[in-house]
């Protein structure tokens, strides 16, 4: 089943409005593989959004870093789902290991938020991935299988899902995931799908891979069988982020 390969940028919490200008800029004027090869995302701080969701090139999308877990109201400092889907923005990032691990949230309030953004009509990127203490621990699946299971409790419908293996131990460490630790727990997802979903959803969902990601490394990952795409931090503030969208082809 021949999945379309999804590029994510996540530019987390960094940019002035010059500095986004100049990002969208540039990818606003690169040569990249038409649009039914490579499905692209980028995603703003919330404070950019707008902004950048009116300069962009129309082939490419934007998501939000998060948001709310429920209809909005007394959240001090929360972005609902309604306000992205007022927004116009299809896209949000769910269950980002940097908010599981600094904002201490589980697997179900993950899973709530998933579901819930779904149920809103957004599309979601949902991010799932272990430590290095818990790889060390031979438990990475354990942990991976256990974070998408609080998702596919709550979810049946999978087809506006992404989801974003990104090993902690990789995420702006400069230490990427070998093409065969990838593909591993690539494949094991799938099968975890496939088992606890249907055979449907888990040909058909793409699993992207996150974590240094940059313009080198890109094409041999992108080869793997069970890689999708990919969901880039800091590379996708730099040129390179064009490089890394090529490896579709
Ligand atoms: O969401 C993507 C991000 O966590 C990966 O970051 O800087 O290692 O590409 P980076």
């Amino acid at each position: 089943m021949a999945r379309k390969f999804f590029i994510g940028g996540n530019w987390k919490c960094n940019g002035t409005t010059e500095e986004v200008k100049k990002i969208v800029n540039v990818l606003n004027e690169s040569q990249v593989p038409p649009s039914d090869v490579v499905e692209v995302v980028v995603s703003p701080p919330f404070v950019f959004l707008p902004l950048v969701k009116g300069l962009l090139r129309p082939d490419f999308h934007v998501a939000a870093q998060n948001c709310w877990v429920k209809k909005g109201g007394a959240f001090t400092g929360e972005v609902s789902a309604e306000m992205l889907v007022n927004l116009g923005i299809p896209w949000v990032i769910l269950g980002h290991s940097e908010r599981r691990l600094i904002l201490n949230e589980s697997n179900e309030f993950v899973g709530d938020k998933v579901a819930y953004a779904l149920a809103q009509g957004l599309k979601v990127i949902a991010c799932v991935g272990e430590t290095l203490e818990q790889r060390e621990a031979g438990s990475t699946m354990d942990v991976v299988a256990a974070q998408t299971k609080a998702i596919a409790e709550r979810v049946s419908n999978w087809s506006d899902v992404v989801l974003a293996y990104e090993p902690v131990w990789a995420i702006g460490t400069g230490k990427v995931a070998t093409p065969a630790q990838a593909q591993e727990v690539h494949f094991e997802l799938r099968k975890w799908l496939h088992a606890n979903t249907s055979p449907e959803i888990a040909a058909t969902t793409r699993i992207i891979y996150g974590g240094s990601v940059n313009g080198a490394n890109c094409k041999e990952l992108a080869a793997q069988p069970d890689v999708d795409g990919f969901l880039v931090g800091g590379a996708s503030l730099k040129p390179e982020f064009i490089d890394i969208i090529k490896s579709a082809e």
